[in-house]
């Protein structure tokens, strides 16, 4: 098992560009599916999600060839409709080869992804948005069977009970893009990474309105072609890293940023008194001796992302005061509560909502982090805890940050990774 060794870090300082965005690459990798032609896709993180992804088209028969930092995706005629368990069980991102398999091969059978660590995550409102268009669903030996004999444009509403669905608005998209004749999406998901699909999709020769609004609207095309697309910068490693600035006091530039996708963090860092200026592109942090306690809500884009809720408690767990985290995506997204209180921190939960009570100080511990933005939370707990602590749980932080230890390393971070 590997785990990493952190020692109580004084503050980072250095220049650091992003990754692209994970959770914008893996929709738009399932996109391919939609043409024969070749697509090739920039600035693509090396995580292991995207491997997962490239397993999946690759068992679909697709040629899936992996550059420095770019993916050259080649489907030709690809054979397969089928997503397996294994893969899928591994990654829940997975079910968005539903839409584009329907749409392409008019059938598919995906795995049914099954329970997650960070709550309930069902895909009623992926169904909901591919029947719409024309699809039928059954369920056997824990497989989707999916087929259309023809998608049809129509008007679908993707409320969920926790707001939209990011990746079930993307699979709405993908189906309507090669649907016949317009479709309207009403409450899609407005987040960053949807926009980037349907800038794919639109560079693929897609007629899509309104991404990035709720009312999303689709003119369906006979046939899609290859595209050339440089991935968004990642928002989510942005954030994780402008919390390591915070957290160790430190000083860090952060270059090749979206601040308009991050605004909310933003605000709610400079509510903490982080010092935070932005430039052209680039925004630079630079953490107070005196962190102060904020409430913070989970919110769908704009609002604070649930993807950076652990990452912030690990701060507010040194900030003077009591701060709310309300958790309005995942309920039960408590899982680093436990694991932050064993290396001292003060957080009571209660439902969906957790009351941190700021400490002076961590102390280091051997913790597990039990999904990949718990993971996060609990290194960054780590530069700041006294004097060692153990980060068990790296197949999960793998999944969604290339080389994290690395980087912090490099910022004057004492973290080393170990096999044991
Ligand atoms: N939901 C339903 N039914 C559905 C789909 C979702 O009830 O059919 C619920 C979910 O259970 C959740 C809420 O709706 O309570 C929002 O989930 P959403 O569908 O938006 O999540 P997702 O599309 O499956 C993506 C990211 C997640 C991120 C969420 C929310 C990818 C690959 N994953 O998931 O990323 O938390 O959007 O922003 O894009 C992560 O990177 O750590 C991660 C979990």
């Amino acid at each position: 098992m590997e785990k990493l060794i952190i020692e109580r870090s004084g503050p980072l300082h250095g220049t650091m560009a992003l990754n692209g965005a994970k959770n914008a690459v893996l929709p738009i990798m399932a996109a391919c599916l939609l043409t024969e032609e070749e697509s090739v896709i920039e600035r693509v993180p090396r995580v292991t999600d995207v491997l997962t992804m490239a397993a999946i088209l690759r068992g679909l028969g697709v040629e899936v060839v992996a550059g420095e930092d770019q993916l050259t995706i080649r489907p030709g005629s690809y054979p397969g409709a089928m997503a397996p368990y294994e893969l899928v069980r591994a990654m829940r991102a997975s079910v968005c080869v539903l839409g584009p398999l329907l749409a392409k091969r008019g059938e598919a059978r995906v795995a049914l992804p099954g329970g997650c660590v960070i709550g309930p995550r069902p895909i009623d409102v992926h169904l909901r948005g591919l029947s719409a268009l024309g699809a039928t669903f059954s369920v056997e030996q824990g497989y989707i069977l999916a087929a259309t004999s023809g998608l049809r444009g129509t008007t679908v509403d993707l409320a969920g009970s926790h707001g939209s669905s990011v990746l079930a608005t993307g699979n709405t998209m993908m189906a309507a893009a090669l649907a016949q004749g317009r479709t309207v999406i009403e409450q899609a998901a407005c987040e960053p990474e949807v926009v980037d699909l349907a800038n794919f999709l639109i560079a693929m020769g897609a007629r899509i309105e309104g991404h990035g609004t709720p009312v999303i609207r689709i003119e369906g095309v006979k046939r899609l072609g290859g595209a050339r697309h440089r991935i968004i910068p990642d928002r989510i490693e942005a954030g994780t890293l402008m919390i390591a600035a915070a957290i160790t006091g430190g000083d860090l530039l952060l270059e090749g940023i979206r601040a308009d996708h991050l605004a909310a963090v933003i605000d709610k860092l400079r509510e903490a008194d982080v010092r935070i200026e932005q430039f052209n592109g680039a925004l630079r942090v630079r953490g107070a001796s005196g962190l102060r306690a904020v409430d913070v809500t989970t919110r769908p884009f704009p609002g604070f992302p649930t993807d950076l809720q652990p990452q912030m408690m690990a701060l507010l767990a040194l900030a003077q005061g009591t701060s709310v985290i309300t958790e309005r995506i995942y309920p039960e997204r408590f899982m680093h509560v436990e694991e932050l209180n064993r290396m001292g921190a003060d957080i009571s939960r209660e439902g969906n909502r957790a009351t941190v009570r700021g400490v002076s100080s961590l102390s280091g511990a051997p913790v597990i982090g039990s999904d990949l933005r718990a993971a996060a939370a609990l290194v960054l707990a780590g530069l700041a805890a006294k004097p060692q602590t153990e980060v068990g749980g790296l197949d999960h932080l793998d999944r969604g940050y290339v080389n994290l230890e690395g980087r912090l390393a490099q910022a004057g971070a004492r973290v080393r990774r170990v096999t044991e």
